[in-house]
């Protein structure tokens, strides 16, 4: 059930939390058949977190639901780990199930976060503005912490007042640690993002991000624009202190 929360976001409850998986896996497939028929291709960032994850399962077992060749794989953010490295969200999409689907290599492009990360944090911005057009993404997918946080951006980060770039290297210094992520021009400027959040935990941030006025202290409140509005895809209980 689709719902306007306010003028820049709409909320889909999907119910209980495997209703509400099939829920968003459901969406993803029908912006990318949409997408691929009208342009020819479905140009998707991927997010890390649990929830993501769970899609990523439940689309691997969809190997007919659409042509994967015409999906190119993106990220709205990773860590500064190898690919191959447990906390890596390419190693975590992959190992989900999405390397059992025919996607083609050369329209899967990982984020280098693992060296260099100012220079290849440019570099995927230039990959993003020579493949994608104006509209940027089909589709941003977005995780979100209980601190608030979407992507990789965490609050009293640099990476919140990036107003130029789509993509940005982001010193997360409460993790000590360095993330590359898309920025809000990114995020904004792409045909549609969506937020996914399941369970009683986080509850109470998604009350907290919702109804906050702008500016916020919870960066995810500035997902979703009156011209790309963002849909937040909830279970019951993420959902659940939305009414009061
Ligand atoms: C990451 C994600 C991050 C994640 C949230 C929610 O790299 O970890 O991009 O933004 O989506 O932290 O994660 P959970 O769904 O696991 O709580």
């Amino acid at each position: 059930m689709l719902t306007a929360w306010d003028e820049r976001r709409d909320l889909a409850i999907g119910g209980d939390e495997k209703a509400t998986i099939a829920f968003a896996a459901d969406h993803w497939i029908r912006l990318a058949k949409t997408a691929i028929k009208h342009s020819g291709r479905f140009a998707v960032a991927l997010s890390g977190g649990s929830t993501p994850k769970a899609i990523f399962t439940y689309l691997a077992e969809q190997p007919n639901a659409l042509d994967w060749s015409r999906v190119w794989l993106f990220w709205s953010d990773e860590r500064s780990v190898e690919p191959d490295h447990p906390d890596s969200n390419y190693h975590m999409a992959m190992t989900a199930g999405l390397n059992k689907l025919p996607l083609l290599p050369q329209n899967i492009f990982r984020m280098k976060a693992e060296s260099e990360i100012k220079k290849h944090a440019a570099e995927y911005e230039e990959i993003i503005q020579n493949k994608l057009g104006d509209d940027l993404f089909d589709l941003v997918m977005l995780g979100l912490g209980e601190d608030g946080h979407t992507a990789s951006l965490f609050p009293n980060t640099k990476a919140l007042k990036e107003t130029r770039h789509l993509v940005a290297a982001n010193h997360i210094l409460e993790k000590n640690t360095w993330r590359m992520t898309f920025t809000f021009p990114c995020i904004n400027q792409s045909r549609c993002s969506a937020i996914y959040a399941l369970g009683k935990g986080k509850a109470d941030i998604v009350k907290q991000v919702l109804k906050a006025k702008l500016p916020s202290p919870w960066p995810a409140s500035f997902v979703g624009t009156k011209e790309r509005k963002a849909i937040w895809i909830l279970d019951n209980s993420a959902s659940q202190d939305l009414c009061c």
